[in-house]
């Protein structure tokens, strides 16, 4: 069997076509226009990256959108009136701090100085304990895009037995909260696996999943034989493992792909599975965001 491909890209593309319409909407019927501030300490190549493409997405979308450059050498202080200016400011609906910040700011200090309800990160402990409760406004970007990815690529998770493969704050934890909710698209029968499994549990478990999610931090770690046949694959894994001959970053994820296509029932690739969609579910939030503050949610 050769496992259906979920292409996020295509999945990315379909819910940015659905936000751009809800922001027209917004902007007509409610005068509010989704605001956004991405804020960026320092160059760091890839951060750039990252930030440019947040920025680009959400003036396709029609946001308020602001990029602010700050210095690497700014100051721990400096950098908290910078958010509490944001957090007072109508018109800023989602603040982004792109990590990691340079050694001399405390990163928890500052994620936790922003407005829970402007978090769009989801990375505030109130957020995090919102999610645990299943009262947030907004999921965290990368494991809410797994389930998104779940819901069009596979279909309802209801009593389904899903496994998470890592427990790391960003992606694991939050996944485990979010699919256990008694809620639409989720209420999937979870279990977890981490680095204390003994390998041959992990390897049972993986066999049970009817959803597998992979966040292992380690490339090609999941095998064909640990997959269940029919099963739904999300490798959240980005990993560099050469350079292609046009100088392009050669990726995988952390399935091995190959193997798995050939027992799963559908399967997200890497690259171009789950990274399209956390971009996407950024702008998801800022605009719930915005729905929020104008008491529209
Ligand atoms: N750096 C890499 N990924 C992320 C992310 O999802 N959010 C923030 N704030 N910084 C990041």
């Amino acid at each position: 069997m050769s496992a259906k491909l979920i292409k996020g890209a295509e999945v990315a593309a379909q819910i940015r076509a659905e936000l751009k319409k809800e922001v027209e909407e917004l902007k007509a019927k409610h005068n509010v226009t989704p605001g956004l501030v991405t804020i960026l300490v320092g160059e760091d190549p890839a951060s750039v990256s990252y930030v440019t493409a947040k920025q680009k997405t959400s003036h396709e979308l029609g946001f308020y959108s602001i990029q602010d450059n700050q210095s690497p050498d700014i100051t721990e202080d400096t950098l908290l009136a910078l958010i509490d200016k944001y957090n007072k400011d109508p018109k800023i609906h989602g603040i982004l701090v792109q990590l990691p910040l340079p050694k001399h700011i405390d990163s928890n200090k500052v994620l936790y100085a922003i407005d829970p309800d402007k978090d769009v990160d989801a990375f505030h402990p109130v957020n995090v304990g919102r999610l645990c409760i299943g009262t947030g406004i907004f999921l965290p970007c990368t494991p809410a895009g797994c389930k998104e990815l779940i819901n069009r690529g596979y279909g309802d998770p209801k009593g389904k037995e899903l496994v998470v493969v890592g427990r790391s704050n960003i992606v694991g934890k939050p996944m485990v909260n979010i699919m256990l909710q008694k809620a639409p698209g989720a209420n999937a029968t979870v279990t977890v696996v981490h680095t204390g499994t003994p390998q041959e549990k992990i390897i049972e478990h993986c066999r049970r999943a009817d959803i597998l999610v992979v966040a292992a931090g380690v490339p090609k770690y999941v095998k064909g034989d640990w997959v269940k046949e029919g099963a739904c694959v999300i490798d959240v894994g980005v990993n560099r493992i050469g350079v292609t001959e046009s100088g392009k970053a050669k990726l995988c994820g952390d399935v091995d792909f190959d193997e798995v296509k050939e027992k799963a029932g559908c399967i997200t690739p890497v690259p171009g599975g789950v990274g399209p969609m956390t971009i996407t579910m950024l702008m998801s939030n800022t605009v719930m965001a915005a729905k929020h503050a104008a008491g529209l949610v």
